[in-house]
């Protein structure tokens, strides 16, 4: 990580124009609105010491936990969307290195020789059903993919599995016939929907290529990670509404961008890997809080406030007396009217017994498509 060493949100930078954020295990694995790990880096660097519990409420795929794991605090995410709790266990495993390197080695020669059998279609897959296979996959690279995944399943090591299904799922868009280079699927792309979008028929994905290239990224990231760690992060697949989990005043900080208000869909967005890997798309979206899908009703930002202010009610209580809690989080807008996220949250938090410390307000550099209206954010600290 950066050397970071500055004690006040004025004395920041929070463009981080320059900044390399390609940090410890970050690139493993696509997700949407990540942040950028200086982000909670400089929030830790402030208000934190070496040994204090921090918690992530919507972890996502796990940057703050990873931070915090490096800088020396034992971390706690919760996520309820099951790629990001898989992505961000991952990212926060201290793997053995060495065990990992020849495991690896022995996978890669057996995935190679099992995804050409399959193509060659003298292997036997199950490829599963989901919404649109046929024009997401060609079907050569259906059986490959299938036969990868099958051959992922049955590594007994939990933490072995869950590295290569982290690979595999960060290789099924590549491998879609999708060319936009979005990290994500806009919600209501469709295949066949805009031929231009789509590669010809005949263009056929090297399914083993791809596979093994996010396998050597993702060892690089797990490689530094385990090295700058000296503790472990703890993921919690739950909805933050019910951190039970969690004993009263048994956290020292909590950091987060939360989600919107219905401005993203993080389990439609991911859904090619949600198909694969037999995730629920539909339960995921209903408990996500602010879920763009959840853009049409009447009641959607009275709810997104409603469903926010339970999650924060639930850190006000895990947090330790005077421990502090930082929301980085902007406007978004809805039918073309801005909503106030940010005096919400602030009127939100102080009613349930914060008091706001204090704010700095960061400038927007890159924009995903789907947050293009968004161009700046706030950085909120409470303290209990
Ligand atoms: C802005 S993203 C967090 C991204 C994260 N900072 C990262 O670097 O990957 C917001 C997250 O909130 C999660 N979320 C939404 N509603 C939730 C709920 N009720 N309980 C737990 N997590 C929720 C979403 O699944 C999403 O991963």
């Amino acid at each position: 990580m950066d050397e970071a060493s500055v004690d006040s949100l004025e004395a920041v930078d929070w463009s981080f124009s320059d900044a390399d954020t390609d940090q410890l295990s970050t690139g493993i694995h696509p997700y949407h609105a990540r942040f950028i790990p200086q982000i909670p880096e400089r929030l830790l660097d402030i208000y934190t010491e070496d040994g204090d519990r921090v918690l992530d409420p919507f972890v996502g795929s796990g940057t703050s936990a990873m931070v915090a794991s490096a800088m020396g605090r034992p971390a706690v995410g919760v996520d309820l969307n099951p790629l990001a709790c898989l992505v961000a266990r991952v990212k926060c495993t201290r793997y053995d290195v060495d065990r990992l390197r020849s495991h690896v080695d022995g996978f890669l020669g057996d995935a190679e020789d099992a995804v050409e059998e399959a193509r060659r279609g003298e292997r036997d897959v199950t490829v599963p059903e989901f919404p649109d296979r046929d024009e997401w996959y060609v079907p050569e690279v259906q059986r490959g993919v299938a036969a990868l995944l099958e051959l992922v399943e049955a590594v007994d090591d939990r933490r072995l599995r869950e590295f290569y299904l982290v690979c595999f799922s960060a290789s099924t868009k590549p491998l879609s016939r999708s060319t936009e280079d979005w990290t994500y699927i806009g919600d209501n792309m469709h295949p066949a929907a805009d031929s231009n979008r789509l590669t010809p028929d005949d263009t056929v994905h090297d399914v083993y290529g791809e596979f093994r290239r996010r396998v050597e990224r993702a060892f690089e990231g797990v490689r530094r990670y385990a090295e700058a760690s000296p503790v472990d992060a703890e993921i919690h697949e739950s909805d933050s509404r019910d951190m039970g989990f969690l004993d009263d005043g048994s956290v020292e900080f909590a950091v987060t961008s939360p989600p919107y208000a219905n401005a993203v869909d993080y389990a439609r967005y991911h859904r090619l890997s949600f198909y694969w890997l037999g995730y629920p798309v539909g339960s995921v979206r209903d408990d996500e809080v602010g879920a763009r899908s959840k853009r049409g009703r009447q009641s959607a930002v009275d709810d997104y406030f409603r469903e926010s202010r339970d999650v924060y009610r639930e850190v006000y209580r895990v947090l330790a007396e005077c421990g502090r809690f930082a929301v980085v989080v902007g406007n978004s807008q809805r039918k073309k009217e801005e909503i106030d996220t940010v005096s919400r949250i602030r009127d939100i938090c102080r009613d349930l017994g914060f008091t706001l410390e204090d704010e700095v307000v960061r400038k927007l550099q890159r924009q995903s498509m789907s947050q293009k209206e968004i161009p700046e954010e706030s950085v909120l600290v409470f303290r209990k």
